[in-house]
């Protein structure tokens, strides 16, 4: 009987594919199969092998997708024909990822498998845009929420009350469809309208795009964009300071590591 391969949950990082770990790297240059999702750059898939079997498993919406129990069963079939299979998940696997869901039914079916945590959206999506998540004298606390509502009984699974006034920023993933009812419940529960908000599409990538505003107003402004997935919104005062810190937007002509790791051919 064939010994099983071993599986990898990677984290691909958010788009800027310099932002993949070593290990992240190490793994994928190995790679026998790729199992990848949605939103994964092709300067990444082509780290790997040209021999290995790429496998697309992305959900976009309205298109027609793999089950996540497909997936997992995927995973488990590869790895026991003795494979070693990159599981290459946006961000990190273990933030709104379910790769938690993956390793569960890896360990379930005697299947070795490690996590290479990835730099998740949630913290360098904002970065990208110039917000620190915390900084001295305006946030000591931040919170990452889905705004994907889904507990399964129909009920917000988020405690959006108790997080409107606990915490100083908000970062939100998967919000930009529930933005309006969102920014209800902050006002609702207690924060003022007058709170900084940045919304920020397609962080670290080239089409990065940020609209500023405040919880009053942004609702009209995402909307008169016609503002679309992938976005992070970043709420709270943090966001005040990307007037002096953004980099990204005004680098991107220079990009000097950009260049250094080509030069390593890690980005093509
Ligand atoms: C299913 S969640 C996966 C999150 C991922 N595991 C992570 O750690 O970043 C997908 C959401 O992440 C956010 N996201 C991921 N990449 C992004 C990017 N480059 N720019 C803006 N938002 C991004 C968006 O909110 C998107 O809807």
């Amino acid at each position: 009987m064939t010994a099983p391969g071993r599986v990898f949950l990677v984290g691909a990082g958010p788009g800027d594919p310099g932002l993949l770990t070593l290990k992240g790297l190490a793994a994928l240059e190995r790679a026998e199969v790729v199992v990848y999702d949605h939103l994964i750059s092709r300067d990444l898939l082509d780290l790997a092998p040209g021999s290995a079997e790429r496998i697309y498993v992305g959900k976009e919406v309205g298109a027609h997708s793999r089950s996540q129990e497909e997936i997992n069963r995927l995973l488990v079939e590869r790895a026991l024909r003795g494979k070693s299979v990159v599981r290459l998940k946006g961000g990190d696997p273990f933030v709104f990822g379910r790769g938690g869901e993956e390793a569960a039914a890896l360990a379930e079916a005697g299947v070795p498998f490690e996590v290479v945590p990835g730099v998740s959206s949630a913290v360098a999506v904002p970065a990208y845009a110039g917000i620190p998540l915390t900084h001295r004298g305006l946030s000591s606390s931040f919170a990452v929420v889905t705004g994907h509502e889904d507990s399964g009984k129909g009920e917000p699974s988020v405690d959006w009350e108790g997080l409107a006034t606990a915490v100083d920023t908000l970062v939100v993933l998967m919000g930009v469809r529930t933005l309006p009812r969102i920014v209800t419940s902050l006002l609702a529960h207690g924060r003022s309208a007058e709170t900084p908000v940045a919304l920020i599409r397609w962080g670290t990538t080239e089409a990065q795009q940020t609209i500023i505003g405040t919880l009053g107003d942004i609702v009209g402004k995402a909307e008169a964009a016609r503002l679309e997935p992938p976005v992070v919104a970043v709420i709270g005062q943090v966001v005040t300071l990307r007037e002096h810190l953004r980099w990204f937007e005004t680098s991107l002509a220079a990009e000097p590591l950009a260049a250094a790791l080509a030069g390593h051919s890690v980005i093509g």
